[in-house]
């Protein structure tokens, strides 16, 4: 949800900004800009689309935006946005001058009173430029800096005061050449700190090049930032010790790494992710889950198991509830996170909420995780971005080893997290004495053959690709399956529409019939997993019943189902594996047939339209 960066330092602010945006792009891809102090002037320079547009503009004009070029820039903020009040436009694009020129503002997040402070304004005589709330900041700032505090953090703190809503803040003024201030509340912000150099972004990926030591800026705190120094204050003045974390991903982490698309690449990351989220975690035939007491009195405790999450993290919570109630015989329940705080949800202190995120800042679900924090529940959260909000205020964390995932469509973060689930399932069954030695081996050995078998469906995917340059023209798909397999379905679907924006539902393959299998018709698309034992003679009727009626069917079995017949027109074959641990192995086809779907469509694979990857509005 927007793409913040901000630099001070001697190399070459307009490089570091754009290469900053183009790593943010992920969060936001309506328009970019950027605004910085040179000659004790503040300039502004945006436009909309994507950092490309922004980079040949700036390029076009003769601004050097080379590495190596010289800087004679003080300091520099830039943004890439996610619409949310006010159309793509170059208007609405941030960064946001006040009118008399004095102060510039890039943000995130929502300012939820932007109308009564924009008439509150116009009553001083401001106007306004754009629609967006967050001009109402830029002019709010400089209305107190004038005309009150003529002081630049003492007018931010001010207009804080006005300001309702969500923000992650940086702030220019053009009197003050030398700083950057910014001011958090619910929106990411890292700092980065260098040498005689700092930076700030919304996400690492856009500091990695730079430096590795970085602070995760806290709610209501207000960063000031010149070359040489971060001081770190809470709404009242009162200066905060921070601390700082080390970050040990590889700088070819957030690159394309040759393959054509982040989401390839990541797909392709998926043996090694897995890998690296599961195997540190069984020793000497036990599962070991770091900061989390499995002891038999806390897990003995727990009388139910509350889940929430969205989209993707939301159906591997899905998938979470199927082994652990299986496994465990504890009540679990998986909601939508925004429709949780709802909900009214029965849970108490004898409730463990497991919250999962890739980003760890995804709003609703970091809503979902206090309303539970605030009824007694304990929380756990399943998190792929260290340090991030989600993960530093659960009480437990669990973090997922997918490195960065870069592309909107989360792929190898799904894999990492169902990691995370079947372990957690598995050592809650063991610590309940649920599962017998044996099983409780085998099954840690079914894990740890994971990534050899998905590097397996990797070897082969060129026959997903096959198969969906035949049908990519298909106008809507449905994925059915039954028990762990519909489960997956609903990740497959998602997938599968967001990148491909081809219509597609999940169903139960024993719920078509009671109403959708009416809009099956001759040619259109059924995708159906078959892995699970006692339901795949079922669902063999399933998709008779589709076939019949002139579904093109593609079925992904396990290779025991190889020789079986079904009613399908293709057949892929995943590894073997015990069948509880199929939707691990099945998500890859799901995955890569998505991914193919609309590159043949030539959607814009790592952009999908109106999405963004880390979601910090309600
Ligand atoms: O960062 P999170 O895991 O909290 O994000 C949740 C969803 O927004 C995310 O999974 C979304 O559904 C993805 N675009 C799906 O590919």
């Amino acid at each position: 949800m927007c793409g913040i960066v901000g630099y001070i330092g001697a190399r070459n602010t307009l490089s570091v900004l754009i290469k900053g945006l183009e790593c943010l792009e992920y969060r936001g891809y309506d328009s970019a800009g950027v605004s910085f102090i040179q000659n004790g002037k503040l300039n502004v320079i945006k436009k909309k689309g994507k950092v490309k547009e922004l980079y040949k503009l700036m390029d076009d004009s003769g601004y050097d935006l080379s590495e190596k070029g010289k800087n004679s820039i003080s300091a520099g903020i830039g943004h890439t946005r996610w619409a949310t009040h006010g159309a793509p436009s170059d208007e609405n694009s941030h960064p946001h001058m006040s009118m008399n020129g004095k102060i510039c503002v890039v943000h995130n997040g929502i300012i939820e009173n932007y109308a009564e402070l924009r008439s509150f304004l116009r009553k001083k005589g401001y106007e306004f430029a754009s629609d967006t709330d967050t001009e109402v900041a830029a002019q709010l700032i400089e209305y107190y800096y004038t005309k009150k505090e003529h002081d630049f953090e003492g007018s931010i703190r001010r207009a804080l005061q006005d300001i309702v809503g969500s923000y992650a803040l940086c702030v220019l003024c053009v009197d003050y050449p030398d700083r950057i201030i910014c001011a958090k509340k619910d929106n990411p912000i890292v700092i980065g700190i260098g040498d005689k150099e700092n930076f700030i972004a919304s996400d690492i990926p856009a500091l990695i090049e730079y430096t590795r030591d970085v602070v995760f800026m806290e709610d209501n705190c207000i960063l000031i930032m010149t070359k040489d120094s971060i001081t770190i204050k809470d709404v009242h003045g009162e200066v905060l010790d921070y601390e700082v974390a080390h970050v040990d991903w590889d700088t070819d982490a957030a690159q394309k790494g040759g393959y054509a698309h982040f989401m390839m690449k990541e797909m392709f990351e998926e043996p090694k992710v897995f890998e690296a989220t599961v195997a540190p975690r069984i020793k000497d035939g036990d599962i070991f889950l770091e900061h989390f007491p499995c002891t038999k009195e806390f897990v003995s405790n727990i009388n139910s198991i509350n889940i929430v999450a969205c989209g993707t993290a939301y159906h591997a919570g899905c998938i979470g509830k199927y082994l652990i109630e299986k496994l465990c015989r504890i009540p679990v329940t998986c909601t939508v996170a925004s429709e949780f705080i709802y909900s009214d949800p029965i849970i108490d202190e004898h409730t463990l909420t497991v919250v999962i995120s890739q980003s760890g800042e995804t709003l609703d679900t970091r809503n979902a995780m206090r309303e539970a924090k605030n009824r007694g529940s304990q929380t756990l959260a399943i998190v792929n971005v260290i340090g991030s909000t989600i993960a530093r205020e659960s009480d437990y964390v669990l973090y997922t080893a997918a490195g960065p995932e870069i592309s909107v469509a989360s792929t190898k973060a799904y894999t990492t997290q169902l990691g995370c689930v079947y372990l957690l399932a598995l050592k809650f069954a063991k610590v309940l004495g649920k599962i017998t030695p044996e099983k409780y081996a085998d099954y840690q050995y079914e894990l740890l053959e994971m990534p050899s078998k998905l590097q397996k469906i990797l070897d082969v995917q060129d026959r997903i690709q096959r198969f969906a340059s035949a049908e990519y023209n298909a106008e809507s798909i449905f994925f059915i399956g039954r028990g762990l397999d519909y489960y997956l379905s609903m990740e497959a679907s998602l997938k599968l529409k967001e990148i491909s924006y081809i219509h597609s539902e999940a169903y139960a393959g024993g719920e078509l019939k009671h109403g959708t299998i009416a809009l099956i018709e001759d040619g259109t698309l059924v995708v159906s997993p078959i892995t699970q034992d006692e339901l795949a003679g079922k669902m063999e009727s399933n998709i008779k019943e589709v076939s019949t009626r002139g579904a093109t069917v593609l079925a992904i079995i396990p290779e025991r189902f190889a020789e079986r017949e079904f009613s399908c027109n293709e057949k892929f074959i995943i590894p073997d594996c015990d069948e509880l641990f199929a939707p691990i192995l099945t998500a890859l086809p799901c995955q890569l047939f998505a991914y193919y779907m609309a590159v043949n469509k030539g959607c814009d694979i790592d952009k999908p339209r109106n999405l963004a990857k880390s979601v910090t509005v309600e």
